[in-house]
């Protein structure tokens, strides 16, 4: 145990990343969280607030089980407040409510060296069904949690209910969407990415991060914690199993792979940055073992079949990415944009998306990804102004995968977006430039559950914007989720808005609904 307090001492003196300090110490080498087992766990542990703070949550589920996740943290912004010391922890799934039912249970040690961070990955349970999970530690117990299997791999399905969200800025409002979420029906939540913001405290707002802006693994626990304290985000981890995936804000605005959004700073100093965020999202959300990073890499992007029905391919466009040309600023297009070398996939997530689309007999295909896929022109006229960080950015990368589409003919590819706080239906087509040409896929964008404040139906750009790219069938910039029902025949999506966000208790309302029929690329308003 002393060995342990001393390790602690030392990570609390680690100074701030800078590049000054990165070149006055020539550290390049990543510094990994390691898992140390020494001496034997804390079985009573006593604690100095209430340890299941930060709520509980499930995730990534398989035909036999799951990821149940919490992690204690009775002082939950200062560091989780834990003694430097290994705690046991239990855990029980039940197949009722009241966890009278228990079918299994089990002990696991929580780490210093993960936060205190459980990830408990259930095998053996039944396929389609609903689950219920608690954890113990001491005598405290956590709320007990819903969870539920996916259905064996090619078996019928008749329908899936989910939603997806993104982009939850504390400060800009309240997490509202997700209470009214408690009252639909659904199987899974996709959160495609800007769980957290790295930005530092600001007055004014609706609420206030804590802090400067995250830098180090100790500020981006307590970032991650500060956001799951909120009661709604809590309540929706418990009711629904989520599927998670990032995007830039869960480490900095904009990065892409090894650069920053700072201007020249070495890439070993950012990817230490990286590593530190990637550990503490890692140790906040329902991920399996394949997911711990190892330094600054992170298996994130994975698949899931929902039997017969549909095949996810959850992407990470932001850890493989070429950097954005034209210096990332929005644009015509430069002679980067079209570089057959770009990449927001990488090589590697590439071949997997496309073999694993050519194998897959779904009915269904859908990307849960983070940046808009449909090249839109935000300039009137002849004009041309393109977004750098989008896949209009990455034109080559697009263009395959378009081509791809065209060309192979995966079953119903859909395409579920984030990023950038509003809403959007778009048909997916290989070239934008002629009218005539096909419709080879489905986008829905789905706006912020909170970035960019309140919002509005309609913005000054909307109509200009919407008759410059005639393939964008629906834009609005009020702020909600995205809610669909898949079956066989069709896919439903909802629009869900709130009227306001920076205070509580705004109304939700469907905005508008869209159907895509099995066979029929491209949304069509109902
Ligand atoms: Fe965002």
């Amino acid at each position: 145990m002393t060995r342990q307090r001393g390790t602690a001492r030392l990570r609390r003196s680690r100074f701030r990343f800078s590049r000054r300090d990165f070149l006055a110490t020539g550290l390049a080498a990543v510094v990994a969280p390691s898992v140390t087992l020494v001496g034997q766990p804390r079985q009573a542990p006593r604690f100095s607030g209430p340890p299941f703070s930060l709520g509980v949550a499930s995730g990534d589920p398989s035909p036999d089980g799951m990821v149940l996740w919490t992690r204690l943290a009775p002082v939950p912004l200062e560091g989780g407040g834990m003694p430097d010391e290994m705690v046991e922890v239990h855990w029980e799934v039940a197949r009722d409510e009241r966890m009278r039912e228990i079918v299994q249970r089990g002990t696991v040690v929580a780490v210093p060296e993960q936060g205190h961070s459980v990830h408990v990955e259930v095998a053996g349970l039944d396929p389609d069904r609903w689950y219920w999970y608690r954890f113990r530690s001491g005598t405290e117990a956590s709320r007990v949690g819903r969870t539920r299997t996916l259905p064996l791999s090619g078996t019928s399905v008749r329908r899936l209910n989910m939603a997806f969200v993104s982009c939850q800025h504390y400060e800009t409002g309240f997490f509202t969407a997700y209470r009214h979420m408690l009252n639909d029906d659904l199987d899974v939540v996709f959160h495609l990415g800007d769980y957290i913001y790295e930005y530092e405290g600001r007055d004014g707002r609706a609420r206030k991060h804590t802090g400067d802006e995250i830098e180090l693994l100790r500020d981006y626990r307590n970032r991650h914690a500060l956001y799951r304290l909120d009661p709604d985000l809590q309540a929706a981890h418990a009711r629904f199993p989520f599927v998670v995936t990032w995007d830039d804000h869960e480490v900095d605005n904009n990065y892409a792979a090894d650069v920053s959004e700072e201007q020249g700073l070495p890439s070993e100093l950012f990817l230490r940055r990286r590593a530190e965020a990637y550990q503490a999202y890692f140790e906040h959300m329902p991920l399996r073992g394949v997911s711990r990073p190892t330094g600054p890499r992170m298996q994130l992007y994975r698949g899931f079949e929902y039997g017969d029905l549909a095949a996810f391919f959850v992407l990470d466009t932001r850890q493989y990415r070429t950097d954005q040309p034209c210096d990332d600023r929005s644009g015509p297009t430069c002679a980067g944009v079209l570089d057959p070398q770009a990449t927001l996939l990488g090589e590697e997530q590439e071949r997997w998306l496309l073999s694993g689309l050519d194998r897959s007999a779904t009915r269904w295909n859908v990307l849960p990804q983070q940046v808009m896929m449909a090249r839109v022109d935000r300039a009137p006229g002849s004009e041309e102004r393109i977004s750098m960080d989008q896949w209009s950015g990455y034109e080559a990368g697009r263009r395959r995968l378009m081509e791809f589409l065209a060309v192979r003919r995966p079953a119903n590819p859909v395409v579920l977006t984030g990023d950038i706080h509003t809403n959007w239906v778009n048909d997916l087509q290989v070239d934008y430039a002629r009218d005539t040409e096909p419709v080879v896929g489905t986008e829905f964008v789905g706006t912020s559950v909170t970035s960019g404040g309140d919002g509005s139906d309609v913005r000054d750009d909307t109509a200009g914007m919407l008759s410059e790219n005639p393939w964008v069938r629906f834009f609005n910039s009020q702020r909600g989720y995205v809610r669909c029902v898949i079956t066989p025949q069709a896919w439903t999506a909802d629009y869900r808005v709130l009227e306001y966000v920076t205070h509580q208790g705004s109304p939700i309302s469907t905005r508008a609904s869209f159907v895509v029929e099995n066979g029929r690329p491209g949304a069509q308003r109902v």
